[in-house]
């Protein structure tokens, strides 16, 4: 921490000390239970690996709601979480019932069918848990901008460079992406991670936290579906939603580096980063 800036530098004693003992007598209720609404025709892989991310990072249950085309896929694919097709066959058309979740994810390999922006209205306007949105999920706010008004405060949003442009609009610079980054989540008291290498976590009071792990073999499709998963299970286990994102993006690329070992950079897939999650 420098104590001139708002600007911080997320390394190995920082992330260790966000994280939560696993308590000896705890149950998998402890650890909370995470909705992913992920998934379109075509796209079921980013639904899957996101899955596969939050069961991994410690969450006690996962239900996925995705589309019905998706449902063979995801029950071979992940054994250990409930599936809740939609009832349209390609994309997301209907809201599940919120109830049961402590932590809500939204986006991976999602559409941007004129339902799905029905689906993400009704999930802002209900929702009463943590929530992350990512990917198309995140388009579709830049497209109906009425919906960053109905943002719950703590909100993570993790847009790559281009749904960050999406939604903020063009920098020049990557500094002046920075500050536009501090100042849409401190306007709409939301904590961005703004991702790339040394993806900046933002905060809603304006602090940003540079992540010190990862590399260009997390340059791949699907590796941003894979963090979507890390932080819906930190938010699921009751963590903070800045601790969430500031300890997620580090495990994201801690993993990354494991998996950089093992395979290469060349060789690296998102599967492997998730093979390689764990602490
Ligand atoms: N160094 C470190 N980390 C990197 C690097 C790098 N050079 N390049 C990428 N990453 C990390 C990012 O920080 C991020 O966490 O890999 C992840 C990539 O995430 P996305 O860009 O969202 O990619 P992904 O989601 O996997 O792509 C699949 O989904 O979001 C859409 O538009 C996206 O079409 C794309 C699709
Ligand atoms: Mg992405």
């Amino acid at each position: 921490r420098n104590a001139q800036t708002p600007y911080y530098f997320t390394e190995k004693q920082n992330a260790e000390a966000i994280i939560k003992p696993r308590e000896k007598f705890s149950h998998k209720g402890t650890f909370g239970h995470a909705l992913l609404i992920a998934g379109s025709f075509g796209k079921m892989g980013a639904a899957v690996l996101s899955g596969k991310a939050c069961l991994r990072s410690g969450a006690g249950l996962l239900t996925m709601h995705f589309p019905a085309c998706g449902y063979d896929i995801m029950q071979i694919s992940i054994p250990e979480a409930m599936a809740v097709p939609d009832k349209n066959e390609k994309y997301i058309s209907e809201l599940p019932d919120l109830e049961s979740y402590s932590a809500v994810g939204i986006g991976p390999g999602l559409s941007k069918d004129a339902a799905t922006v029905k689906v993400l209205e009704q999930l802002l306007d209900s929702v009463k848990v943590p929530l992350i949105i990512d990917a198309d999920a995140l388009n579709i706010l830049s497209e109906n901008r009425f919906l960053l008004d109905k943002l719950p405060e703590n909100t993570i949003l993790t847009p790559h460079p281009k749904e960050f442009q999406r939604l903020a609009g063009e920098s020049k610079n990557e500094y002046e992406r920075l500050e536009t980054g501090r100042q849409f989540a401190v306007k709409h008291k939301v904590v961005i991670c703004l991702k790339g290498a040394n993806t900046a976590v933002i905060l809603s009071n304006g602090e940003v936290h540079f992540n010190s792990t990862g590399n260009a073999g997390m340059a791949t499709g699907g590796t941003g579906d894979v963090l979507t998963g890390i932080i819906t299970s930190l938010l699921a286990q009751k963590y903070a939603p800045a601790d969430a994102a500031v300890l997620g993006v580090y495990e994201h690329g801690l993993a990354g580096d494991r998996a950089a070992v093992k395979k290469g950079q060349s060789a690296l897939i998102a599967s492997d980063v998730v093979d390689c999650l764990g602490w």
